[in-house]
């Protein structure tokens, strides 16, 4: 008797979470889902399990469910900005939380010690490919969590063959998350993220695609990068003091605030921002 695979997906609730746990159900997976709410239902799941995903604790009682698959999908980006566009400390801090310090936590307690061999995804973004005012924090999470697996992914894997920590950078996804960049934009902007976001593929198509790329050896997945994206990634490794001034003179023609909106109202208490 064959006994099936157990995937482990966070995130569920979301839009490609919930692809995923469809998706893994029909090719005949158990899914265990993981959210943070203890409310959370999902037809799909077998189970749904309540974490906060915060703490090497937090990561530790997932692996105890001993899965064979674990696709680290949730994550957010910021809903809201301070003055001037500046970012908010709290959503800093969640933001890095989840899209960077769980995911690194997690491979770490995944390398402590288990005996079945396991495969630890985490859903990446090509926004990790250079930084931008427009998306500041969760470009930098991103960053961070690409920069993690790729370095401590081989460390593991030479200690533990069984063990693969690997990555997958979607492009935009058709959903909530992906209209998020607009917060800054100006109008002119937004109708250019608007085209992006309505031509942007389902989360079904997208969890097929890496579902698909699962199943290979892969170490670094990507889908769906633009010309674009590549080219500034290119130019923020070749080129980072040039990379700096292009986001200033992109700061200046896209973003919603004025220059010196933030010293005015210093200067002269209720002038609007
Ligand atoms: N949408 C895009 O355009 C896009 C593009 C590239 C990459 N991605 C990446 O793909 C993944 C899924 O995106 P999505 O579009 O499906 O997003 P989504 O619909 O917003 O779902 C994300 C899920 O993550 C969980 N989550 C959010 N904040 C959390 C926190 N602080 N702690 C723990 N869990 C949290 C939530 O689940 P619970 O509330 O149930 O815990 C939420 O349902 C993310 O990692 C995202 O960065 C998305």
């Amino acid at each position: 008797m064959s006994v099936s695979k157990t995937a482990m997906i966070t995130g569920v609730t979301g839009g490609l979470g919930g692809a995923l746990a469809e998706l893994y159900a029909e090719r005949g997976w158990r899914v265990i889902g993981v959210s943070r709410s203890a409310d959370a239902k999902h037809d799909a799941c077998e189970r749904l399990v309540a974490s906060e995903q915060r703490s090497m604790e937090d990561a530790r009682k997932l692996l105890a469910e001993e899965p064979d698959l674990v696709i680290l999908n949730a994550g957010r980006i910021e809903e809201e900005v301070g003055e001037a566009g500046m970012p908010l400390a709290e959503a800093t801090r969640e933001i890095y939380e989840i899209n960077a310090l769980f995911p690194s936590y997690f491979a770490i307690a995944a390398g402590e010690s288990r005996r079945r061999p396991l495969d630890v995804v985490a859903i990446g973004s090509i926004a990790d490919g250079s930084p931008s005012s427009f998306g500041p924090v969760y470009h930098a999470s991103k960053i961070a969590l690409h920069y993690f697996y790729t370095g401590v992914g081989p460390i593991a894997n030479h200690a533990d063959p069984g063990l693969r920590l690997r990555l997958y950078r979607p492009g935009v996804i058709k959903g909530r998350l992906s209209w998020a960049p607009v917060l800054r934009l100006n109008e002119r902007g937004r109708k250019v993220r608007a085209r992006r976001c309505e031509g942007a593929p389902e989360p079904r198509a997208v969890a097929t695609r890496i579902a698909d790329w699962i199943e290979g050896d892969g170490w670094v997945g990507s889908y769906d990068e633009p010309l674009s994206f590549r080219a500034l990634r290119v130019l923020f490794a070749l080129a980072p003091n040039l990379t700096y001034r292009l986001q200033r003179l992109g700061w200046r023609k896209g973003s919603r605030f004025e220059t010196g909106a933030r010293a005015r109202s210093r200067r002269e208490p209720g002038a609007s921002l």
